[in-house]
């Protein structure tokens, strides 16, 4: 019931022009595949290029961060009525770069989150632990808090456009991933801690996905786990092989599993 979704984080990467010819060339790339929705989050100069490109594909766009205010005097930011007006479906807010070099907190994500409902734009809630977390015992305290803060004051009946991503902090960028069972017991956590917060119902129709160091070769290990309905992926993202190999091994382990 719950699609399969994969989402590509271009991070600080790529000019309007690099942008253009890796979009058109994921559009062919990914035309035969099906049963996944793809999404792709390039920088705010490419947002416009990329849309153009994406356009009559099923390739949705997405911005990576946006204020919460509509308008204003906020030299540098971007508002989420800019992110829908270039075609914007979704947006990547709280993302652990965000929080660990822009100073994002909880309750910053938590406004970001509504005004993103407000302008119907999915956001994509990126929560996870630091290694200095994990080894202190503390993941499962962590995410809570990540989880519970960023969603307060939203509505059950919004979750079903709210994706959640799981992403450790030691596992992103590092070419380390958490284990299959690493990633299953917080995926769990996350969903028990969504079903507390929301009912059953809600909970489970949350699209919940892991992030950290996803490649073609290691995406089935952990699309296959029962809860993860796909990944949020930066490194491969920005090649058009790697990048769909991963929408290809989840497609295919996605079909088998039903
Ligand atoms: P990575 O990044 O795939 O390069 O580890 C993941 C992310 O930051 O979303």
């Amino acid at each position: 019931m719950r699609r399969p979704f994969i989402a590509g984080n271009w991070k600080m990467h790529m000019t309007t022009s690099e942008a253009s010819g890796l979009a058109s060339e994921l559009v062919a790339a990914c035309r035969e595949i099906d049963g996944v929705d793809i999404a792709v989050a390039p920088p705010f100069t490419a947002l416009a290029a990329v849309g153009k490109a994406f356009a009559g594909s099923s390739i949705g766009l997405g911005a990576q961060n946006m204020h919460w205010e509509d308008k204003g005097a906020f030299t540098g930011e971007i508002a989420a009525a800019m992110l829908t007006d270039v075609g914007c479906r979704y947006v990547i807010l709280g993302h652990s770069e965000r929080r660990q070099f822009f100073g994002e907190t909880d309750e910053g994500v938590n406004r970001k989150v509504l005004a993103a409902f407000k302008h119907k734009l999915i956001p994509i809630v990126c929560v996870g632990e630091s290694e200095e977390e994990r080894d202190r015992g503390v993941t499962f305290v962590i995410v809570d808090r990540q989880v519970t803060g960023a969603l307060k004051n939203v509505a059950a009946s919004q979750m079903a456009n709210v994706v959640v991503a799981y992403e450790p902090i030691w596992a992103i960028g590092t070419g380390r991933t958490a284990t299959p069972a690493q990633a299953q017991e917080v995926h769990q956590t996350i969903r028990a801690k969504l079903a507390g917060l929301f009912g059953n119902e809600a909970a489970a129709g949350v699209r919940i996905l892991y992030g950290g160091s996803v490649m073609p070769e290691n995406a089935a290990e952990f699309v296959s786990l029962e809860g993860v309905d796909g990944a949020l992926v930066g490194g491969a993202s920005l090649k058009v092989d790697a990048f769909t190999g991963i929408v290809t091994e989840t497609a295919r382990v996605k079909a088998t599993a039903r």
